[in-house]
């Protein structure tokens, strides 16, 4: 069980890029990240706009002197300080996320960046490859993962609890997006444009979550090959709304992957089945608490967060007990202590910790991003399977 207690000697310094006053998703970084004081928010330049950034970061406590204009100038001034920061957040739109990477890796810090990671597999694969030579941690919120209930279907895959796995059926379709709402929101705006995009929308946007889902809970799978499909619903829009995806597994399993902007009437719609040869599971997004479990032949049970007869591993994940309902931002925090205590571990240079541990690492990264471009490539070329 997750109390609060110090885990690591000294907080990490910490600082934002992005993640600005108005902006979207800032406040559940620094509401995860602060929770367990494994991080301190010592430093930020967070907003495109450098007057904005500055009166927001003096707004939340930050000293106004490491309220910078700019991720580069906060880069050089930090690195003259004896207390500068040692990790970086970047919450900024996905066509900034590979330079501020990169630029973050050369400057030897560890970084927790918003997905996609980039656009392109070749930059991916230079950003796994820079974070492995400077030794630094990187860090992608796939933020639904830290769930206890997503450990526990984790676990029960690994147990063989299931059997062995026939089908995994993912879906992020959300309805949201079912009219031209980039026309006057500055967040839907940039989804949909290629420029700051890069080559999808939905699938880059919320698919990978979906995906990501799928490879921690079945770790073992990996995709051999792919067919995709999609389109833009919505008219004017330059990238697609909709997308329908089959994979091939590499042991003969089979999945789908449903990702829309367009599915009228639901929230978030974002949901798992593992289908086994004895057993499946399935969990949603917006039940995080509820794990169902369905023995072929038996009566359907719902699993509870909390509870005793969960496996060790989601209940370590616990923060407050059963019963009570535990959300989106303990979820966040959970990932957050898993980056803490993976940059930490580095820090150490303690291998041995590492190699067991899990987080959703660049190479969980890089795997949305070779995802993407291997979904755009089939529904480019006439939805044709494509090898993986
Ligand atoms: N993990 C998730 O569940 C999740 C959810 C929502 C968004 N996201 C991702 O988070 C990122 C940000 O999304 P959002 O919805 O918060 O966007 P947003 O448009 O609401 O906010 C972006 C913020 O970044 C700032 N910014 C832009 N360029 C900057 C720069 N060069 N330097 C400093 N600040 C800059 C803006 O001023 C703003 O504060 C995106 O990559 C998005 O895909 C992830």
């Amino acid at each position: 069980m997750i109390n609060g207690e110090k885990i690591l000697n000294q907080p990490i310094r910490w600082a934002m890029i992005g993640g600005g006053r108005g902006s979207q998703i800032g406040y559940i970084h620094r509401c995860a990240a602060l929770r367990d004081s494994n991080f301190q928010l010592v430093a930020g330049a967070f907003d495109i706009d450098p007057e904005r950034g500055r009166d927001f970061g003096v707004n939340i406590g930050v000293d106004p002197e490491r309220c910078y204009k700019d991720y580069k100038t906060m880069f050089e001034e930090e690195a003259k300080r004896e207390d500068g920061i040692q990790a970086v957040d970047v919450a900024t739109p996905n066509g900034t996320h590979y330079e501020i990477t990169k630029a973050a890796l050369e400057a030897g810090l560890h970084v927790i960046c918003e997905k996609p990671l980039c656009f392109e597999t070749s930059q991916a694969e230079e950003l796994e490859a820079l974070a492995k030579e400077k030794n630094r941690i990187v860090g992608v919120t796939y933020g639904y993962t830290g769930h206890q209930m997503v450990q526990q279907a984790r676990e029960m895959v690994k147990r063989g609890d299931l059997g062995k796995i026939r089908i995994i059926q993912m879906q992020f379709a959300h309805g949201g997006c079912n009219v031209a709402t980039e026309a006057d929101s500055a967040a839907q705006k940039w989804r949909t444009d290629p420029k700051v995009a890069g080559p999808s929308f939905i699938l880059g946007d919320v698919g990978t979550h979906a995906l990501y889902l799928g490879e921690l809970i079945c770790p073992d799978q990996e995709i051999e090959s792919l067919l995709c499909t999609k389109q833009n619903f919505v008219e004017g829009r330059q990238l697609e709304d909709n997308a329908f995806v089959l994979l091939n597994y590499k042991d003969g399993a089979k999945g789908t992957l449903w990702a829309s902007g367009v599915n009228c009437g639901s929230m978030h719609g974002q949901k798992i089945r593992v289908i086994g040869e004895k057993a499946s599971i399935e969990w949603w997004n917006e039940r995080p608490n509820q794990l169902r479990y369905e023995v072929q032949g038996q009566p359907a049970c719902v699993m509870e967060r909390g509870t005793d007869y969960l496996y060790d591993e989601a209940l370590a994940d616990d923060r407050i007990g059963g019963g009570h309902v535990e959300g989106l931002f303990e979820s966040w925090a959970n990932l957050y202590r898993r980056f803490a205590l993976a940059m930490d571990a580095c820090d150490r240079g303690d291998e041995e910790f590492l190699k067991d541990f899990w987080y959703p690492s660049v190479h969980d990264g890089a795997q949305g991003v070779k995802f993407v471009n291997k979904c755009v490539e089939s529904a480019d070329e006439g939805s044709v399977w494509v090898e993986y």
